[in-house]
């Protein structure tokens, strides 16, 4: 196996979504050849529209539901919508996505002897009743509600992978990412940060879930990259998991009232019922991250905030290239953008995105 140091063929599965596009900025950074691989589902063209020129990026349109022949040295597993509209909108392919999509990858890190990392996520701990969360936590997941698609789908693609490890000595790593926030996020898919910065932006009221005292930590997306590239990059075998993220512990409320203040919006706040399942707290312990991978979150709140507010604002008056019709269209129903995006195109949609697939 190739030295993770010297310059790799890295596959970068979801690598047009928001932690993909920047995963793959920050390998061609650091000298690696990319090849980013993604059905276009959540992820957008413009996410990546800077780095099609680099010399060492490649596309590949595919839908990891299907098996995949490619010759590359490490695998980042990261296709599968994150946003509860869009892993709702079609549960069947978000299930498939997770487990198919780790079948394919771990069987094709199998037959080239690549190191291969999971993107799992604290939403395998459920609503949790141990807090914060260590990784030898079981969880408590409802295997039946509306989030179990994603859910169980994340915690069967991690026992795929310490299957795959066990069974086929293949080099894995599992990092269970923690809400993880900043620019590029879909500016309308229902994930807290992104909602409450562009309805501030926009003075329209902030939709609080509940009495917004249930707890988030929020992890700048900067950090998380340099996590999980650490953790593939760590030569020690280890497997994880590995929990990723920002132990500063918030309420949705704090959350929204540091939004208003940052924006000087006039926005003020309004209540909706909690979803179903919608988990009361979440706070990673990263003490094995700390320890295994000499990792912490460097980008405190106030400044993650400012650089996102930043990101939105520019894409919201329309002076940024990365909003594009595809954003727009897609904030406006929970359709995902794929889906409209092959429509508007003229090519056909990657057949197990679209619904009844
Ligand atoms: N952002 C977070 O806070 C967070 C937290 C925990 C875990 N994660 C995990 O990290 C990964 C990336 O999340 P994100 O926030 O960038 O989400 P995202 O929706 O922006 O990116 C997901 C990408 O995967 C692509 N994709 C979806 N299904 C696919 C398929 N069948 N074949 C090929 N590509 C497909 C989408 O088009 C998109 O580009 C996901 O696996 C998610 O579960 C993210």
């Amino acid at each position: 196996m190739r030295n993770y140091t010297s310059q790799c063929r890295v596959l970068v599965t979801g690598g047009a979504g928001f932690l993909g596009s920047h995963l793959c900025g920050r390998l061609l950074a650091q000298g690696h050849d990319v090849l980013c691989v993604d059905n276009f589902f959540t992820g957008v063209r413009q996410n990546i529209a800077h780095l099609l020129e680099h010399p060492h990026f490649e596309l590949l349109r595919h839908d990891v539901t299907f098996p995949l022949y490619v010759e590359v040295d490490r695998i980042f597993n990261l296709a599968c919508p994150a946003s509860p509209v869009h892993y709702q909108y079609d549960p069947v392919q978000t299930t498939k996505t997770s487990v198919h999509g780790a079948i394919n990858m771990l069987g094709l890190a199998k037959r080239v002897h690549a190191r291969i990392l999971q993107a799992s996520t604290s939403e395998v701990y459920g609503d949790p009743d141990v807090h914060p969360q260590r990784e030898n936590y079981w969880g408590r997941v409802n295997p039946i509600g509306i989030r179990s698609c994603y859910d169980e789908g994340k915690r069967c693609a991690e026992t795929l992978f310490f299957d795959y490890h066990r069974q086929h000595e293949v080099d894995i790593r599992v990092a269970r990412i923690f809400n993880t926030y900043g620019p590029r996020m879909h500016p309308n898919d229902g994930r807290v940060v992104s909602n409450f910065i562009v309805q501030a932006l926009r003075g329209e009221p902030i939709t609080i879930y509940g009495e917004g005292e249930q707890t988030r930590s929020f992890c700048y997306v900067d950090d998380l990259i340099d996590g999980l590239t650490r953790f593939m990059e760590a030569d020690a075998p280890i497997p994880g998991p590995i929990n990723i993220g920002n132990p500063g512990e918030f309420t949705v409320r704090q959350l929204a009232e540091q939004v208003i203040s940052l924006t000087g919006s006039r926005s003020r706040l309004s209540f909706a019922p909690l979803p179903s399942d919608d988990p009361m707290q979440r706070k990673p312990d990263i003490a094995r991250a700390r320890d295994l991978l000499g990792w912490t979150p460097q980008v405190q709140l106030e400044e993650g905030l400012r650089r996102t507010i930043a990101y939105f604002d520019a894409l919201l008056s329309g002076a940024t290239t990365a909003l594009t019709s595809d954003h727009l269209s897609a904030s406006a129903s929970p359709r995902p953008s794929a889906v409209g995006a092959a429509a508007a195109s003229g090519m056909a949609a990657t057949s197990g995105v679209l619904p009844g697939a």
